[in-house]
């Protein structure tokens, strides 16, 4: 079977139901716009990879996506359900239990051991995660020896793998990573992005992750490239030759001050994965 960064060909994304809707999303910082009438829809079991130039508004999408900031205007639905209608009591609600989240920064408690840090936001949502609730979730990150072991005594993609695991505890509709291998190095990397893509294949979890990387986007069924808050296109399983392509030609004209310079592939391709 032909394979693609891990990826199995013939994806059956196209025939699944939608995860995530976002329509005509805008968010203005004060004078700044971030994100400017973006369409997207994300199919559940799909992994999508966001791309763009630096400041082109992709942790701003991720984040109104998945109710960690308000839309300026427009729509978000998760499975049917739209945040903007949503108290902030429903939406701390819906955020728990729909919607996973990683970040770049592993945000693990150092003091906790692995299986600590698992069960702690379903404790602080004042639930009880079984052990073996939790034994689960490592397990399915490959994990299930660590988890007396403490953030120190682990790798960073093993790290990494907790916050997945936590992420994921609570079977979300829709795990949302935002440069999830950006600290690591690229096998370890590799590792992470093996990972999604074996969720999203076997489980049928539904991923949108932000990279810099071709590599890692080249694990997606889908890329899709922002450009200054707009999406400017998008390539379905491509290779990361491909990828790197089509960011080189999104690539903004060099000379235009530092901001242009740090928005190129070559400022952000430096970053593992
Ligand atoms: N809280 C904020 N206040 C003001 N401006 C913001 C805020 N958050 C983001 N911005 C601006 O919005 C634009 C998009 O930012 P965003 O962080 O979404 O970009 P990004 O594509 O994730 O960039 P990077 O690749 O560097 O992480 C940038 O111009 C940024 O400076
Ligand atoms: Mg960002």
């Amino acid at each position: 079977m032909a394979v693609t960064g891990g990826r199995a060909a013939g994806s059956l994304e196209g025939m699944q139901p939608t995860a995530v809707r976002l329509t005509a999303l805008r968010r203005v910082h004060r004078d700044v716009t971030a994100l400017d009438g973006v369409d997207l829809a994300f199919a559940h079991g799909s992994l999508t990879a966001v791309m763009g130039p630096s400041g082109s508004g992709k942790s701003t999408l991720l984040n109104c996506a998945a109710g960690l900031d308000r839309p300026t205007s427009g729509r978000v639905e998760i499975d049917g359900t739209e945040l903007g209608g949503l108290s902030e009591r429903r939406l701390t609600l819906l955020r728990r239990d729909r919607i996973g989240f990683v970040f770049q920064a592993y945000n693990l408690i150092p003091s906790l051991t692995a299986a600590q840090n698992v069960s702690l936001p379903l404790r602080l949502a004042g639930r009880r995660p079984s052990r073996a609730a939790v034994r689960e979730a490592l397990a399915r990150v490959g994990l299930e020896e660590r988890a007396g072991h403490r953030p120190a005594q682990m790798s960073g993609g093993q790290q990494q793998r907790v916050a997945l695991a936590r992420a994921l505890i609570t079977r979300p509709a829709v795990l949302f990573a935002d440069e999830p291998t950006g600290a690591l190095d690229t096998v370890t990397g590799r590792e992470v992005l093996t990972m999604l893509r074996r969720m999203v294949d076997g489980e049928g979890q539904t991923v949108v992750m932000v990279t810099h990387d071709p590599g890692a986007a080249s694990f997606a069924d889908r890329v899709v490239f922002l450009v200054d808050g707009r999406v400017a296109g998008e390539l379905r399983t491509p290779s990361a030759e491909q990828v790197a392509a089509r960011l080189a030609a999104l690539e903004p004209t060099r000379g235009a001050g530092p901001d242009a310079v740090a928005g190129t592939v070559a400022g952000t391709g430096a970053r593992a994965c």
